[in-house]
């Protein structure tokens, strides 16, 4: 075992390295994780590499082209030479099989394994035993789970539906995934992989394969559980710091600071962790946590601190409903008049695409509660998929100039899309009515000068 980094392979001295590994590679799952997974493992040319998923009309759609996470361009998407299907009969015959499916929480919020093991079942049904003298297939899991998934579950599922056996006739293996999408940085080449295999051969091999897609380097943990279980704390632990910020927001709300203020004043020390406030949604961050207290509890573990974090988190959005509401209520009142709040942004993260688990839906619900009429907008959603998943009817276009009804009451800054961290004191002048105010959840306005008259609320 190699408790270091290793470094990878360039693409450009891959054609030199004698030891190059031509495994055909299979991706199963083309979404956030595996789509750009499966295009970096097609640009490297390691082998050929096939792109497989259920969903038929995301596979046509990237057959034509368009991608939309906003993960990969058309351009690339065509000329890396990536097999798209969603037919598993092409997943015959790969060496390495690479899991990318979602891992979610049910209403109780426990694991949700179906999608891991419907994957099992698939792949299990196109393991075949290698020939002899040929290198045996491995399937290597990238979704989030709690330690103990991959060898517990997700092996004896493969085994089942192959009727071959884990550890001889295939092998399993781990490897977390750590992109952030929309994170032009930390692109999936630039990001160090940590790799772990049934043994320390299929380790070194999982090394070899993926240090030829990421130059950052390849981590090999002592075992797979290991690997789990690193992934599994690395979204707790930014949900337990968010938690933690979204507390003391809620503390120096009372106290008439702001927590922004707070943190650009104590981000001068050295080892100050630079967390913001605001609301945890999407597919990670706000649902790994609940794997690893899954973990806990069935270990007789009552995972306090998890929990904690989770519960803070959850209730953000409420949270914030209820202090922009008694602002909104703190203003000079229009006699009959709804209060009317212009929301924006709904997506989980900003610049991107991606509606779920979304917690602005929280806090729309929340001021909806508390009376007020609410208009939403968000610069980067599709319209048709907020309508499916929370019936939330978005509007199409911001005003440009003057609100309906003389204006609104309160705009919410909820998503920092940069379209919204572009407006202006003559956005507010137009967008607002006099007397109102801007709720500045992610302070992004910190800086903007405001029209005389008109309030602004910052956590
Ligand atoms: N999105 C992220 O930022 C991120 C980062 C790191 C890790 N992860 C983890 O990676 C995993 C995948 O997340 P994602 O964001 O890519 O999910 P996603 O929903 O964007 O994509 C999953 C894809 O898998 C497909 N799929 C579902 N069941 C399938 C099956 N049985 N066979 C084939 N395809 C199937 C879906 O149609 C979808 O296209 C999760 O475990 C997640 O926690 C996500």
């Amino acid at each position: 075992m190699n408790t270091t980094v290793r470094p990878s392979a360039t693409m450009s001295d891959a054609g030199n390295d004698t030891s190059a590994d031509t495994t055909a590679i299979a991706v199963i799952g083309l979404g956030y994780v595996g789509l750009p997974l499966a295009v970096a493992a097609a640009q490297s040319e390691n082998g050929p590499v096939v792109g497989y998923d259920i969903n038929a009309e995301r596979v046509a759609a990237l057959k034509a082209g368009l991608d939309h996470t906003g993960q990969v361009d058309e351009a690339t998407l065509k000329s890396c030479g990536l097999v798209l299907t969603d037919d598993p009969a092409s997943l015959i015959g790969a060496g390495l099989y690479i899991v990318t499916v979602p891992t979610p929480v049910d209403a109780a919020k426990q694991p949700d394994l179906r999608p891991l093991q419907a994957a099992c079942q698939t792949v299990g049904e196109v393991l075949g035993r290698a020939p002899v003298g040929a290198m045996a297939p491995i399937v290597v899991f990238e979704s989030t789970v709690y330690p103990g998934v991959t060898e517990e579950i997700c092996g004896p599922a493969l085994e089942a539906a192959s009727g071959l056996r884990a550890g001889r006739d295939f092998f399993l293996g781990y490897s977390p995934e750590r992109i952030n999408p929309g994170d032009r940085f930390h692109t999936i080449d630039r990001i160090i992989k940590v790799v772990a295999g049934q043994t320390p051969e299929v380790a070194d091999r999982l090394a070899a394969l993926y240090g030829r897609i990421t130059c950052a380097g390849v981590y090999v943990a002592r075992d797979i559980r290991t690997a789990e279980a690193a992934k599994v704390i690395e979204n707790a632990q930014r949900d337990i710091n968010i938690a933690f910020i979204n507390e003391v927001a809620m503390i120096f709300g009372r106290l008439g600071l702001s927590v922004y203020d707070v943190l650009e004043a104590a981000r001068t020390k050295w080892n100050f962790l630079d967390f913001r406030p605001g609301l945890v949604g999407g597919h990670c961050i706000g649902v790994d946590p609940f794997y690893l207290a899954h973990c806990a509890q069935a270990l007789g573990h009552d995972p306090e601190i998890i929990l904690a974090g989770r519960r803070i988190n959850d209730g953000m959005g409420d949270y914030l409903a209820g202090w922009i509401a008694n602002h909104v209520a703190s203003l000079r009142p229009r006699p009959g008049r709804t209060p009317r709040t212009l929301v924006l942004g709904v997506t989980f993260k900003e610049n991107l695409p991606d509606l779920r688990n979304s917690k602005v839906i929280d806090l729309v619900h929340g001021l909806m509660e508390r009376g007020h009429a609410v208009d939403v907008h968000d610069s980067w959603a599709d319209p048709a998929e907020a309508a499916a998943i929370y019936d939330l009817t978005l509007r199409p276009t911001l005003p440009e100039s003057g609100a309906p009804d003389g204006g609104y009451d309160c705009i919410v800054g909820a998503v920092a899309h940069d379209a919204y961290r572009a407006f202006t004191t003559e956005t507010f002048a137009a967008l607002l009515r006099p007397g109102g105010g801007i709720a500045d959840i992610k302070g992004i306005w910190r800086d903007v000068e405001l029209p005389a008259g008109l309030h602004r609320w910052q956590l």
